[in-house]
């Protein structure tokens, strides 16, 4: 196991609170020193395993900004509970490493940093589509090997997007962005399929299409389908925006691949589990012409055997927010959730995040997951 390295910052702040790894930006830094926080701070880029953070707890401890690469389960709510801990932020969105029961049982309030990784990741899942329909890494591989002998009616032969349909798995905020950029960038249908209607979204395609018409041109459709299987067959690109559950665990599995179309798109910005992985990988051998475009995989950062062969596939390391002003972003929002905990501020309720990005902030906590459950007071 790699020894922990740290540094500390503000080290007689009144509150001890440990981060499990550097953040970008200085803003989340003077937000808990102003709250009078003792920051300590990993500088190991290694994953923290659960010993590890629990020695980083130690017997004192008020709060914790960690990371989606820890498992954040029983164990690390009863040992933060134990050190007298408040509060819990993950430095992401997305909460699936986290036993947000468990931290309800232990009374720990469990933050995120929704909103600012909404545009950002939708980007991603538009550049991993384009990628992937025009053989983006393919092209360049074959680039840089000095293989281009010049230019061929044939040198790879992509698929063209305008007018095709696109399926959206879960059109919530990074779903709903994506397929706003897709409808109204190249003029695609859109299929969308969630247990809640996004009725904003159809509202945002029609009044495109109406525009559309009025310019003389085609219009675009939008349909909610009841199924996954319907739209997995009837969309010629499908960008998977669920969250990780046990009900969405391997969502897209070799019988509903083989639902596709032959030189369908798949692309994954959510998280690796909700593909099977093994599957997708026999899947793309057998189709040459389907493609994929993923940011995520099954058991990060490893990949199953034959994925980084495959010329039809597209792969990026879980970089979809990777912006500088995402990530500073995430960085304020958890930030923020410690601070404004263990100063016994109420909980903001609503979606917009946008206050606490310049300035001060409200005197609240940007996002607490369990807030409901642990009956905290709401700004
Ligand atoms: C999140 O915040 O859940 C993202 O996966 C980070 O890129």
């Amino acid at each position: 196991m790699p020894k922990q390295k740290w540094r500390t910052i503000n080290p007689s702040g009144r509150y001890r609170v440990v981060v499990t790894k550097e953040l970008p930006g200085k803003r989340w830094l003077k937000i808990l020193t102003a709250a009078d926080c003792r920051v300590e701070i990993s500088t190991l880029s290694d994953v923290m395993s659960v010993e590890a953070i629990k020695a980083a707890i130690g017997d004192h401890c008020d709060g914790v900004i960690g990371q989606l690469t820890e498992d954040w389960g029983a164990d690390l709510f009863q040992a933060l509970n134990a050190a007298g801990a408040k509060v819990y932020s993950n430095y992401a969105v997305g909460f699936n490493n986290v036993d947000i029961l468990a931290a309800t049982r232990h009374g720990i309030p469990v933050g995120n940093t929704p909103g600012v990784l909404t545009e950002t990741t939708a980007e991603m899942a538009v550049a991993l589509t384009f990628a992937a329909a025009r053989r983006v890494g393919e092209a360049e591989r074959f680039l840089r090997a000095g293989q281009y002998s010049g230019w061929l009616p044939t040198l790879f032969l992509g698929e063209l997007i305008l007018g095709k349909t696109i399926g959206i798995v879960g059109a919530g905020r990074i779903g709903d962005a994506y397929a706003r950029m897709m409808v109204a960038g190249h003029r695609v249908n859109l299929l969308y399929f969630d247990i809640h209607p996004n009725q904003a979204l159809e509202d945002y395609v029609h009044a495109y299409a109406e525009f559309l018409q009025d310019q003389g041109l085609p219009p675009v459709a939008c349909n909610k389908v009841d199924s996954i299987e319907a739209l997995l067959q009837e969309a010629d690109i499908v960008s998977i925006h669920t969250v990780l559950d046990k009900s969405t665990h391997h969502l897209i599995n070799a019988r509903r691949l083989a639902l596709m179309k032959e030189n369908a798109i798949l692309i994954n910005t959510s998280r690796g589990p909700v593909i099977d992985e093994a599957a997708l990988v026999k899947h793309c051998q057998q189709h040459p012409s389907f493609r994929a475009g993923l940011d995520v995989f099954e058991n990060e950062p490893e990949m199953k055997t034959g994925l980084v062969d495959l010329d039809n596939v597209v792969i990026v390391p879980h970089i979809a927010s990777a912006t500088s002003w995402t990530r500073q972003g995430m960085a304020t929002l958890a930030a923020s959730n410690v601070a404004a905990i263990l100063q016994g501020y109420p909980t903001w309720q609503q979606d917009d995040i946008r206050p606490f990005l310049t300035g001060n902030g409200p005197p609240a906590a940007p996002s607490i997951l369990n807030a409901r459950e642990l009956g905290m007071p709401s700004y």
